[in-house]
C-alpha cells in the first residue's frame, strides 16, 4: 500500500471512528441519567455501562498497547468495565452493573472524551497496521453495543410500570400501511457445493473464517419472516400448551417461565398489544409485521406446528450471497420490526437483512480450521462456542455498517430479549 493510500485509509478510519462514537451518544439522547442506570435482567446492562465499556475496549486493546505515553484515565476502570476477558483482568459480576452509581455519568463522558482524544492522536501519527485493525474491531464492538443498548432499554422500559416509550409512535405497519401480510411463498434454491464464510476485503470477526465448502441439498426459504398475525394463530391453536410441538428443553422453558406468547406481548385476544421502542402497539395494527422477541425454542416449535423447519445458517448464507445489505436496520430510524415490503424476485428472499435476527437450526461452532484472534481478544467470540444457536441477518436495531452475509450472531436458545424472529424453510 502506498503512503498516500494508507493515509487516505487512516483518514477514513478516523471519520468512521468519530461517526460511530457520536452515534452511541445520540442513542442516549432520549434517556434520562436515571434510565441509564437500569439493569432490568441479568443478561442486560445499563446504558451507562455500555458507554463506559465501549471506551474501555479502545483503552484496553488499542491505547495501552499502541499509544506511547497514553495515560490511563482511572486505575480502577481496566477491571471495573471489563466484561468477560479473563486473560486481561478480573471483572465484577455482570448482574451488579446497576450498582455502578459511581463513577457518575459526567465522569463516564469525560472517560469517553479522554479515550477519543487518545485515538485521534494515534491516528495523527503513523500507527502500526495492527493498531488500525484493532480500531476497526473496536468500532464493530461499539456497534454491537449500540444494538445492545437499545435492546436493553426496551427491556428496562417494559419492566417499568409506566411503560415509557423510547421514541414517539410512528406508522409501523410498513411503507404501504398494509395490515395484512402477503401469503407466504417459498423461494426454491438449487443447492450444491457452496462457499461459506467471509471473503474479500473489509472487516469480519474471527468466527466468520475460514471460508470453506458446504454441501447443500435443494431447499426452499420463506420469502419473508413469520408475522405477528401468523404467530397469533399458533397461540390460538394451543401452541404453548402442546408438548408434542416442542423440543424437550423448550417445553421445560415454557413450563419454568410460564411462556404463553412472545416477550413484550400483553393482554389477550382483541386486547393484545406489543411493547416496542415506540410504546405499546395493538396486535391488530402490528399483525403484518414480523414477530419478534421469540426464543429459539419458540421459533422451532412454530416451525414444527407449521409443518416446516428452520434453515441452517449455511442455507441462509448461500441465499444471502450477492444480496445487497438493505432493509429495516437501525439506519431506517424505525426501531420496530415491520412487514416485508419487497416482492420476491428469483432466489432473493425479502427481509434477509433487518427487521429481526433469524434463528437458524445451526449450533454455534467454529468453522473447520477456526483460529481465534491472538491474546485476550481471542476471548471475543471463540469461547462461547457451546450451547448457543446461530442467528443471521441483523434486526431493526442493527447498524447497517455492522451487518453482512457472513455475520454470525449467537445466543443461548432461551433468549427472548433480542430482536429475534422466524424464517421458515422446507
Ligand atoms: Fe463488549
Amino acid at each position: 500500500m502506498s503512503v498516500a493510500t494508507s493515509l487516505t485509509a487512516q483518514m477514513q478510519l478516523g471519520a468512521r471512528f468519530r461517526a460511530v462514537r457520536r452515534r452511541t451518544l445520540e442513542l442516549c439522547k432520549p434517556l434520562t441519567p436515571e434510565d441509564m442506570m437500569v439493569q432490568s435482567s441479568p443478561e442486560a446492562s445499563p446504558a451507562k455501562w455500555h458507554l463506559a465499556h465501549t471506551a474501555w475496549f479502545f483503552e484496553s486493546f488499542i491505547l495501552r498497547a499502541f499509544a506511547p505515553g497514553y495515560r490511563i484515565f482511572n486505575a480502577d476502570f481496566p477491571w471495573l468495565f471489563n466484561s468477560y476477558y479473563r486473560s486481561f483482568a478480573a471483572f465484577p459480576q455482570k448482574h451488579l452493573r446497576a450498582s455502578f452509581s459511581r463513577p457518575g455519568l459526567d465522569e463516564i463522558l469525560c472517560y469517553r472524551a479522554h479515550v477519543d482524544e487518545g485515538i485521534e492522536r494515534l491516528l495523527e501519527g503513523s500507527p502500526e497496521p495492527e493498531a488500525l485493525e484493532r480500531i476497526e474491531l473496536g468500532l464493530n464492538h461499539e456497534e454491537q453495543h449500540q444494538e445492545l443498548l437499545l435492546t436493553d432499554i426496551l427491556h428496562a422500559f417494559f419492566t417499568n410500570p409506566l411503560r415509557p416509550a423510547y421514541l414517539p409512535e410512528i406508522a409501523t405497519t410498513g411503507a404501504a400501511g398494509r395490515e395484512e401480510a402477503d401469503p407466504l411463498r417459498f423461494v426454491e434454491v438449487a443447492g450444491g457445493l457452496r462457499e461459506i464464510g467471509h471473503h474479500g476485503e473489509g472487516f469480519c470477526y474471527d468466527n466468520e473464517r475460514p471460508r470453506h465448502r458446504v454441501w447443500l441439498e435443494p431447499y426452499a426459504l420463506a420469502y419473508r419472516l413469520v408475522t405477528n398475525g401468523e404467530f397469533a394463530e399458533f397461540i390460538a391453536d394451543g401452541g404453548y400448551r402442546r408438548p408434542e410441538l416442542w423440543l424437550s428443553a423448550g417445553w421445560d422453558a415454557v413450563e419454568e417461565n410460564g411462556w404463553s406468547a412472545p416477550l413484550y406481548w400483553t393482554g389477550e385476544g382483541g386486547d393484545c398489544s406489543l411493547f416496542t421502542l415506540r410504546g405499546a402497539q395493538p396486535l391488530a395494527r402490528m399483525a403484518a409485521a414480523s414477530v419478534s422477541h421469540v426464543s429459539y425454542f419458540e421459533a422451532d416449535a412454530y416451525a414444527r406446528w407449521a409443518d416446516k423447519r428452520l434453515a441452517t445458517e449455511f442455507e441462509w448464507e448461500a441465499s444471502a450471497a450477492g444480496t445487497a445489505v438493505e432493509g429495516n436496520l437501525l439506519d431506517s430510524g424505525r426501531l420496530v420490526a415491520c412487514p416485508a415490503t419487497k416482492v420476491v424476485q428469483g432466489e432473493s428472499p425479502a427481509q434477509q437483512f433487518g427487521d429481526c435476527w433469524e434463528w437458524t437450526a445451526s449450533a454455534y461452532l467454529g468453522y473447520p480450521g477456526f483460529r481465534p484472534l491472538a491474546g485476550a481478544l481471542g476471548e471475543y467470540n471463540g469461547k462461547f462456542m457451546s450451547g448457543q444457536m446461530v442467528l443471521r441477518g441483523g434486526s431493526c436495531v442493527t447498524p447497517a455498517a455492522h451487518i453482512r452475509g457472513s455475520y454470525r450472531n449467537f445466543f443461548v436458545p432461551e433468549t427472548r430479549w433480542q430482536f429475534s424472529g422466524i424464517r421458515l424453510a422446507e
